[in-house]
C-alpha cells in the first residue's frame, strides 16, 4: 500500500505551484531574494546561488557579501544589485535595501563576520533558506532558529548529521524518518539532499523528488539548488512549496543538461534514462 505520509510531486503540480509573471507583475510582485553567500576563499558558491535565482526567474537578485564574491557576482549576473558588507558593522545588511526573502550560508565561511550575517537574517521575519556554511552556524547555536520568521533548511546527510548529532550512517539508513524528526526538532521546514531529494515539514507528507540524476553530484550543484529554491520562496511560494519545486526544476534541468541540446530539444524527452541510466522520473 502507498504510504499516506510520503508523496510525490508530479510536472503538473509544480507547473500550477510555479510563481508565473501577470500582465501587471513589475520586479517586486515577481520577488526580490536577497542572498548572502560566498567568502574570500570560497567565492564560487556565490555566483552559482545568485545564478540559480537568477535563472529560476526572481523579480530582483540582490547580493550581500565580502569583496572578492561581489566581484565576481558583479562580472557574471550583471542584473544582481550587489553590496559589500562592511566588516565588524553592527548591523551589516542595513545597506542591502528591501527583500523578501534571504538565502543564507553558501561558501560564506564558519567565522565571526559570517556568524553575525547568519545571525541577522534569522533574525528577521522573513522566509529564510539555510545552506551549506550556514548550517554550520545553525548547528552550533541552535537557538538562531528560533524565530519568527518561516526558516527552510537544505542540508545534505552529512550536514543534516551535525545538525541533529546523529552518526550520518544512521542518517542515510532512514532518510525519511530523520527528515521528518529534523523539520519537528528544529521548527522549520527540511530538504534532505542526496541521490533523491526529500522535503518534510510538519504534519505534512514528506514530498520525495526523484528527477535528479546523479550527473548532479559535483560540487557546486547544492549552491544553484539554493538560489532556486530562495527565488521561489521570494515569488511568495510557501517553504514547502518552494523546496519541493526547487528541487523538481533542478534534477530536471540537470537531466536535460546530461541529455545535451538535441535530445533535450528533440522528442525523447528527460524521462528517458540519460548517460548516467538514471531512473525514469516518474519511478
Ligand atoms: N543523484 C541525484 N542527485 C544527486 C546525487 C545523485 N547520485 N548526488 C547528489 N545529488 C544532488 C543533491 O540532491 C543536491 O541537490 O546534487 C546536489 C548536491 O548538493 P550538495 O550536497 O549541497 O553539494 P554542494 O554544496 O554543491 O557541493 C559542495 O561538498 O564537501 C562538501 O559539505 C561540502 O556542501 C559542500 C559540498
Ligand atoms: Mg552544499
Amino acid at each position: 500500500l502507498p504510504d499516506p505520509d510520503v508523496a510525490a510531486l508530479t510536472g503538473d503540480d509544480v507547473a500550477d505551484l510555479l510563481p508565473k509573471p501577470a500582465p501587471e507583475s513589475d520586479k517586486y510582485r515577481r520577488g526580490v531574494i536577497g542572498i548572502a553567500a560566498g567568502s574570500d576563499t570560497f567565492a564560487g558558491a556565490a555566483v552559482l546561488a545568485a545564478g540559480g535565482a537568477v535563472r529560476a526567474g526572481a523579480g530582483m537578485v540582490r547580493f550581500a557579501s565580502f569583496e572578492e564574491p561581489v566581484r565576481l557576482v558583479r562580472a557574471r549576473w550583471p542584473e544582481a544589485v550587489t553590496t559589500v558588507l562592511t566588516p565588524g558593522a553592527e548591523r551589516p545588511l542595513d545597506d542591502v535595501g528591501r527583500v523578501q526573502a534571504w538565502v543564507v550560508g553558501p561558501g560564506l565561511g564558519t567565522g565571526r563576520e559570517a556568524h553575525a550575517i547568519v545571525r541577522e537574517i534569522l533574525a528577521t521575519d522573513l522566509p529564510v533558506l539555510v545552506d551549506a556554511d550556514g548550517l554550520t552556524h545553525v548547528a552550533a547555536d541552535r537557538s538562531l532558529l528560533r524565530r519568527s520568521g518561516p526558516t527552510l533548511l537544505t542540508p545534505h546527510a552529512g550536514e543534516l548529521a551535525r545538525l541533529l548529532d546523529v552518526p550520518r550512517e544512521r542518517i542515510e539508513a532512514r532518510r525519511i524518518e530523520h527528515a521528518r524528526r529534523a523539520a519537528a526538532e528544529l521548527g522549520a521546514t527540511v530538504l534532505l539532499k542526496g541521490s533523491t531529494t526529500l522535503v518534510a515539514e510538519e504534519d505534512r507528507p514528506v514530498r520525495v523528488n526523484s528527477t535528479g540524476t546523479p550527473w548532479l553530484a559535483t560540487g557546486g550543484t547544492g549552491d544553484v539548488l539554493s538560489g532556486i529554491a530562495g527565488a521561489l520562496l521570494a515569488g511568495g511560494l510557501n517553504c514547502y512549496d518552494a523546496a519541493s519545486c526547487a528541487a523538481y526544476l533542478h534534477g530536471l534541468a540537470a537531466r536535460i543538461a546530461a541529455a545535451g541540446p538535441d535530445r533535450a530539444a528533440g522528442g525523447s524527452g528527460p524521462g528517458d534514462s540519460g548517460p548516467g541510466g538514471e531512473a525514469p522520473i516518474a519511478a
